[in-house]
């Protein structure tokens, strides 16, 4: 059992595989109070911390004084809690007071979905899901709050429905998914920022009186900040101490914020962000929040890591790709970019089939007019000048050379100089009367209208259909402004852009479920959509634009601070590599992509004969590594966000049996042959390890506690990995 529910408290404790998670119902009135959230506890004392919190119904006369310190599950707006809120209301006569009480609970095994977005799922074997049904008396409005608890992970996920049982309809103006009330003032938020060809980057500081947060209202979950956060005493490290990580299963607008408020309480929220929000809610209606997912560790970052790692490999990830090898792909984009034909691409395919390359990726530029990025998205047809009597040909001529086939799309979008939007110029998202606001020239499609969604994908499914596809790298190449949809009235523009997200949603659902032999791999300007609502859609991501081996070392390592390797696409590139100018080892590169999901984007036909023959080597390196890089846990062996001459992590298999160790050294020092030596994590001690390739035996202990020097020859950017096998 991992849900308890103590009934003369009234206190609930879910126990997840470490860690508890408390909150009871304070007083008759029934004010749902937050208890604790931390390491495992076998008892239900915690609840005594609630009880001496004084209760608003039986301290009248300070009723609205009390509500501002209380710890609460699911706060609201404007009865004495002046901290952010998780809810937000305008109600028919203007006002904005809501507040929920305890009504009811009832306990489930395993996890039902949530209609319409991606959610983790589990088992009745493997977690069990609590609701508790809340009621604002006044307004007629149920929360239903759910809590998963996984049993074997440290993991409680949270998400909330809003259903209108009154007559009136009421404005929602904030929904958020989680919030927690902590006690400690003593805490680190952890971070990750970016942009354009530089995502997710980690960034850790302490929390201070007032507010901070990261959010996008940008209509994608973006790259300018990630939908995580973390909270970590500020004691804690890479290792040790207690964290909470929260990650949103969702992929457009969140925020992520915390607060300490003037007795130093922290309250940490995580949803949709509030701006350009706002849900009109009639009655007999419902509104589903999408899910955020708390993770504990009491092992310092490593262990959060481990368990998101292990959440979304084994929760989240689907279809026939989830847990097999991907194959080896080539991509065209940076060989070609839109100078291409069928003759060009079965050039490189045929190269790339003889050193044992599996898949080959036709980019942008094979539909409509789309010669350069002027013009033709929303044109979902071949353009026959490019590809000689449609796709089949060269899918066929690829098959032949015994490789998959796959291509790239844009489905939300639409460039003015289409069919398209010839046909349909009010299917975009635009305010009337206001110049379009483009973005690389192009128009967001309006997927909020089922019968936009409905259009494109009939293109695309017969594109699909007409020949053997068995890739897509789905792309989306701007943010939403200017939000305004034709179809929605006045009082629902505001839902535009969580709309948009549906049907989104909505279409990768088709696609998945149409075409389950397709692996499906998302993609936004590089890394701009790379969030868990798009992980349970395609099990792998286009990370960044940016494919240099060095700049990769940053984006991957923040990356996978929630998200699995098997989830990070990450290719070898041509140098002077496009976007940085650097120029690195053929081997450094080949080192950094292993550690994603590997493959090639590059002129094949350009490299030199001893770049060509490292490929088959490298081939065989991922069929040989990639179950152990997918599977096991990693680690960090240094924090190149603190100091970046050199990079380390590592990958140990569940057994502790196997484990793939990658240096890189990025500028070179003097001396860096007596002092690149590092510690090893994560192995048996008392285990011999043979690195591989050589009859180099050594402790665990001894490569964890005095560590190892890692051969390399002098020079920067160099780069080696160790295969270590327990003897
Ligand atoms: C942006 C993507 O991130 C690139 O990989 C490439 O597919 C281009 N779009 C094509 O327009």
């Amino acid at each position: 059992m991992a849900i308890h529910f103590d009934a003369p408290s009234r206190t609930f404790r879910l126990d997840a595989k470490d860690t508890s998670y408390m909150f009871g119902v304070l007083d008759d009135e029934g004010f749902l109070v937050h208890c604790y959230w931390g390491p495992k506890l076998t008892d239900n004392d915690a609840g005594m911390f609630y009880r001496q919190i004084p209760s608003p119904a039986s301290h009248e006369r300070e009723r609205a004084s009390i509500m501002d310190v209380m710890p609460q599950e699911f706060p609201t707006e404007d009865l004495g809690d002046f901290r952010d809120a998780a809810f937000g209301i305008l109600d028919e006569s203007g006002h904005e007071a809501s507040l929920f009480l305890y009504r009811s609970h009832r306990i489930l095994s395993g996890k039902p979905s949530l209609e319409g977005l991606p959610s983790t799922f589990g088992n009745s074997d493997e977690c069990q899901t609590l609701e508790v049904i809340l009621e604002d008396p006044v307004l007629h409005l149920k929360a239903v709050l759910s809590y998963t608890v996984f049993e074997n992970l440290d993991v409680i996920t949270r998400s909330v429905r809003i259903e209108n049982e009154g007559t009136s309809p009421v404005r929602l103006t904030r929904v958020l998914s989680a919030c927690v009330d902590f006690d400690g003032d003593d805490m680190d938020l952890v971070s990750l920022w970016g942009g354009w060809a530089r995502e997710n980057n980690a960034q850790r500081m302490p929390v201070r009186h007032g507010r901070q947060s990261v959010h996008s209202a940008r209509g994608e979950s973006s790259n300018a900040y990630n939908p995580f956060m973390a909270l970590m005493e500020h004691t804690a490290g890479e290792d040790f101490g207690e964290v909470y990580g929260f990650n949103f299963v969702y992929s457009g607008n969140f925020v992520a914020s915390v607060e300490m408020e003037q007795h130093g309480l922290i309250r940490a929220l995580m949803g949709i962000d509030p701006q350009h929000f706002g849900w009109k809610l009639d009655p007999g209606s419902a509104f589903q929040a999408p899910e955020a997912v708390l993770v504990h560790s009491s092992r310092g970052l490593t262990g959060m890591t481990q368990t998101f790692h292990d959440l979304y490999r084994n929760h989240l990830i689907r279809g026939r790709y989830a847990h097999s090898l991907r194959p080896v792909l080539i991509n065209n984009w940076e060989a070609t970019y839109f100078d291409f034909n069928t003759d060009r691409l079965l050039e490189i395919a045929s190269l790339a089939a003889k050193q044992g390359i599996e898949l080959f990726v036709m980019d942008d530029g094979w539909f409509g007019s789309r010669r350069n990025d002027n013009s033709g998205l929303g044109d979902w047809y071949v353009c026959e000048d490019v590809l000689p009597g449609g796709l089949k040909p060269l899918a066929d001529g690829i098959n032949a050379l015994g490789m998959k086939f796959g291509l790239w799309i844009e489905p939300e979008m639409v460039n003015e100089d289409s069919n398209l939007y010839r046909a349909h110029p009010d299917w975009t998202i635009r305010v009337p009367g206001r110049q379009h606001s483009r973005k690389r020239n192009q128009l967001v499609l309006d997927f909020s209208r089922r019968e936009v969604v409905d259009a494109v994908w009939s293109m695309i499914r017969k594109v699909l259909s007409s020949a053997n596809v068995e890739y897509v790298k789905w792309d989306m190449n701007r943010i939403l402004t200017n939000l305004g949809s034709a179809a929605l009235p006045a009082d629902r523009m505001q839902e535009l852009s969580h709309r948009y997200v549906l049907g989104v949603y909505d279409m990768q659902d088709r696609l998945t479920k149409e075409f389950p032999q397709i692996l499906l791999e998302n993609c936004s300007s590089g890394g701009a959509r790379f969030d868990p609502g798009m992980l349970y859609f395609s099990p792998q991501i286009w990370t960044s634009d940016n494919t240099d081996a060095v700049a990769r070392l940053k984006i991957q390592a923040g990356t996978a601070l929630m998200y699995p390797l098997s989830a990070i696409d990450a290719n070898i590139s041509i140098v002077p590599n496009h976007q940085t100018g650097r120029v690195t080892p053929f081997s450094t590169r080949g080192d950094v992509a292993m550690c994603g999901t590997f493959g090639y984007q590059l002129d094949i036909t350009k490299l030199t004969d001893e770049e060509l023959a490292s490929i088959p080597g490298q081939v065989e390196a991922y069929h040989r590594l990639n179950p152990l890089i997918t599977s096991g846990d990693y680690y960090r062996l240094h924090d190149l966000f603190i100091q970046d001459d050199w990079d380390a992590w590592m990958v140990v298999s569940k057994d502790r049996g196997e484990a793939l160790v990658t240096y890189v050294r990025i500028l070179s020092r003097g001396g860096d042959g007596i002092y690149s030596r590092i510690r090893l994590k994560g192995l048996e001690p008392d285990a011999m390890y043979r690195i591989d390739g050589t009859d180099q035996i050594l402790s665990g202990q001894l490569l964890m506690h005095a560590g190892i020097r890692v051969p390399l020859p002098r020079g920067d950017y160099a780069s080696a990995s160790l295969h270590l096998i327990r003897q």
